[in-house]
C-alpha cells in the first residue's frame, strides 16, 4: 500500500501514531501536575523500562502535558561522564524563556537569568577557559547565588529561584531527564538533594526522569530517601489489546484494516514491544497489496522487518561493544533469556569472575546490560539474546 500514507513510526523517540497502553501513567502524571501546581506535597515520576518500550516517547508526552498547562519545560539527555550543570542550565533557560513573555515583572526574569548564567559559568570546563558558554543570556552573571561550585548547593538555589519565577505566574516548571541512569554519581546525589530541598519548600518545580530498569537502584544508592522523592513507573511491553490498538487505530484513519489472524501473527512477532510493533506494522503495510492486511502479508513482510531490526535496533547497539564485551554477551545469550548470574557467565567462559568485571562494567555503562538484582545481569534490549544466538561468533 501507499508508503506515503504509512502511519507507523519505528525509531528512537519517534512519536507513535497512537500512544497505546499508557493511560495509567498519563493519569498519574496528570495528578502530579495538578498537585504540584496547588503546592501539595507530591513525589515526582521516574519512568523505567527496557530499550524501545517507549520511555522517551512517554517523557515527551509528559512534557507536552506540562506545556499545555502553560508550565515552563526543559529537557536534557544525560551522558556518562558529562556533568549535568550545563545541560540543566540550558534546559532551565528554555523553561524560563517559555514563561518570560507572560511575566509582568521583567526584572524578576532578568534576576533569574543572572543567577542562571552564574550557575552555568561555574562549570569546570568553563573555569579552565576551555569553553565558553554562550547561551544568549544578555544580562550579566550575578554573584553569590548558585555559583559556589558545589553542585548540590547551586542546584538547590537555582531550583528555588526558578520555582519562584513560576510561582509568580501560578504555574510550575518541569525538568525532564532522559537516560537518567547515565547521570554521573556525584550529580545524581546533588540532584536528589536539590529535589529533596525543594519538596520541603513546596516550590513548583519537578524533575521527571526516564531510564533503564536499574535506575531506581542507581538513585537509592546515592540517596536513601530517593524512594520518597520519586514514584517509579515501570513500563513494559504492551498487552494484546494495547498492541492491537497501536496498529488498528492509525490504520483506520487511512481506511485500512487488519484481518484477525494478521493481528495474531503481528503480536506473535512483535511480542508487544512498542518498537517491534511499529517495525513489523510498517513493513506489513508497505508490502500488503491492499486492505485488509492479511496474515499472508505479515508472513511475507516479516523477514524484511527482521532485517531492519537487525541493522537498526540490534546491530547499532552490538557495534558499540568491543570484542571482549561481545564474548561476554554471547556467553550470556547462550545461557538463556532470563537474568543470569555473573558467576555463571564466568563459568561458561572458563574465566575468573573478577577478570570479567571490566567487560561487565563497561557493558553496563554502555547501557547494553543492567544488573537486575545483586549478582544477576540481563540485557537492556528486548530479544537481544535471540539476536546474538543468530549471529556468527
Ligand atoms: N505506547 C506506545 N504505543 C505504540 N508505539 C509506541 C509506544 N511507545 C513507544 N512506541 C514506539 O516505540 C519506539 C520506541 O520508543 P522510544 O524511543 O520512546 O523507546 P525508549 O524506551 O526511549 O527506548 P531507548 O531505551 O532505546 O531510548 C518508537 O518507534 C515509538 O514510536
Ligand atoms: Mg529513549
Amino acid at each position: 500500500m501507499d508508503p506515503v500514507r504509512n502511519p507507523y513510526a519505528p525509531g528512537a523517540g519517534q512519536r507513535p501514531p497512537e500512544l497505546a497502553g499508557r493511560d495509567r501513567e498519563l493519569q498519574q502524571f496528570e495528578v502530579v501536575l495538578e498537585r504540584v501546581a496547588r503546592g501539595r506535597p507530591e513525589r515526582s515520576m521516574v519512568v523505567t523500562g527496557l530499550r524501545g518500550v517507549g520511555k522517551t516517547v512517554l517523557l515527551n508526552t509528559f512534557k507536552s502535558m506540562a506545556m499545555q498547562r502553560l508550565w515552563g519545560t526543559g529537557k536534557i539527555e544525560a551522558r556518562p561522564d558529562q556533568s549535568i550543570r550545563r545541560p540543566v542550565a540550558a534546559a532551565l533557560h528554555m523553561a524560563v524563556r517559555e514563561l518570560a513573555p507572560r511575566h509582568r515583572a521583567p526584572e524578576r526574569i532578568e534576576d533569574f537569568l543572572g543567577v542562571l548564567k552564574a550557575f552555568a559559568m561555574r562549570d569546570p570546563a568553563a573555569a579552565k577557559g576551555t569553553s565558553h558558554w554562550s547561551p544568549g543570556i544578555e544580562v550579566p552573571a550575578s554573584r553569590g547565588r548558585a555559583d559556589s561550585g558545589d553542585l548540590e548547593i547551586d542546584l538547590t538555589e537555582l531550583f528555588v529561584d526558578a520555582a519562584s519565577v513560576a510561582t509568580d505566574l501560578g504555574v510550575g516548571i518541569a525538568l525532564f531527564i532522559d537516560e537518567m541512569q547515565d547521570v554521573p554519581a556525584a550529580d545524581v546525589s546533588a540532584l536528589c538533594a536539590a529535589c529533596h530541598e525543594l519538596s520541603q519548600s513546596g516550590g513548583p518545580l519537578i524533575v521527571v526522569g526516564a531510564g533503564l530498569p536499574h535506575l531506581p537502584s542507581v538513585l537509592s544508592a546515592s540517596k536513601s530517601y530517593s524512594e520518597r522523592l520519586f514514584r517509579y513507573a515501570r513500563i513494559d511491553r504492551l498487552d494484546r489489546e494495547a498492541a492491537d490498538l497501536a496498529l488498528i487505530l492509525p490504520a483506520r484513519e487511512e481506511d485500512v484494516e487488519f484481518t484477525q489472524d494478521a493481528l495474531d501473527a503481528l503480536y506473535e512477532a512483535a511480542d508487544g514491544y512498542p518498537y517491534f510493533v511499529q517495525a513489523y506494522g510498517k513493513v506489513a503495510w508497505d508490502l500488503a497489496p491492499r486492505s485488509p492486511i492479511t496474515v499472508e502479508d505479515v508472513r511475507v513482510s516479516a523477514p524484511e522487518a527482521e532485517e531492519e531490526l537487525a541493522v537498526g535496533f540490534f546491530g547499532s547497539r552490538y557495534e558499540r561493544a568491543t570484542p571482549a564485551e561481545r564474548d561476554y554477551m554471547h556467553a550470556m545469550a547462550q545461557i538463556g533469556d532470563e537474568p543470569v548470574a555473573t558467576a555463571e557467565v564466568a563459568d561458561a567462559l572458563g574465566r575468573k569472575p573478577s577478570s570479567l568485571s571490566p567487560a561487565r562494567d563497561s557493558l553496563i555503562k554502555k547501557g547494553l546490560i543492567y544488573s537486575a538484582e545483586r549478582g544477576l545481569i540481563a540485557f537492556t534490549v528486548p530479544h537481544f539474546g535471540r539476536f546474538l544466538r543468530a549471529q556468527p561468533i
